[in-house]
């Protein structure tokens, strides 16, 4: 995977299947001047719709969540293999609201990577600080212990193929962005921290992220920082003309 900008709108539980797929024809008729890839997460019920809305474009769809099983008894829950088959590329995995909300663990975490590559759907994974834990030093012992606990048993080969995203909690949704230089410290040590245990060239390869209230005029500063590969953004992306901003120039 080539580490071209990447800009990822995650969506979350917002808008309708006729509000999404008016989106994406909205940002396809624009589309030929756009030079980073461009993947949007809608919530499941608009994959499929959006999927074929983006036919014939390099924009790509994902999910917001799967589950860690196959298939089964497990009633509300939507799997990889579901996904696959709707057409969609990637899906985001350990978001702090998949955490926070609805109690996430490292293990299901680990579970749900390995069942999404095993399906060939791009894991992109969500590590991240809180508040409490940035004020009392200890970011990167945050860093370490999702990275350690959300990798555990992946090959070199396989990470290589993710994307991970450093989303500070405190800056989800608050409106209180983290700086440039604060991305690029966090993302710096991620590479680090992969190259160390599965080499240079998979640190080199992967695509690392920032997310936390990033706004249009925002994304070429994060962008420009050597190690930040582009931005996933939440509230700001459900605006058309907003997020045709971000992902244009
Ligand atoms: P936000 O969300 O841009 O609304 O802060 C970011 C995220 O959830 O990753």
């Amino acid at each position: 995977m080539s580490r071209t900008p990447l800009v990822i709108a995650n969506w979350k539980m917002n808008k309708t299947l006729s509000e999404a797929t008016f989106f994406i024809e909205s940002i396809k008729k624009e589309f030929s001047n756009v030079s980073k890839r461009v993947w949007i997460a809608p919530p499941f019920i608009s994959i499929a719709a959006c999927v074929q809305a983006a036919e014939g474009t390099s924009l790509r769809i994902g999910a917001q969540n799967m589950h860690t099983q196959e298939e089964g008894a497990f009633t509300g829950e939507v799997s990889a293999r579901m996904l696959k088959g709707i057409g969609a590329h990637f899906v985001i995995i350990g978001h702090s609201e998949r955490r926070a909300f609805f109690g996430e663990s490292e293990k299901e975490i680990n579970e749900k990577i390995k069942r999404a590559l095993s399906h060939h759907l791009t894991p992109v994974l969500c590590v991240g600080e809180s508040l409490e834990q940035r004020e009392r030093g200890e970011e990167k012992i945050v860093l370490r212990d999702q990275l350690e606990g959300g990798l555990e048993g992946l090959s070199s080969n396989e990470i290589a193929q993710m994307v991970i995203s450093y989303e500070p909690v405190w800056a989800i949704g608050t409106g209180k962005v983290a700086t440039p230089a604060m991305a690029q410290n966090s993302a710096f040590f991620i590479r680090e921290f992969l190259a160390e245990n599965w080499g240079k060239e998979c640190a080199q390869k992967i695509s690392l992220l920032y997310g936390g209230s990033v706004k249009a005029d925002s994304v070429p500063l994060f962008i420009a920082e050597p190690d930040v590969d582009g931005v996933l953004v939440g509230g700001a992306s459900l605006d058309l003309r907003a997020f045709m901003s971000m992902i244009q120039g």
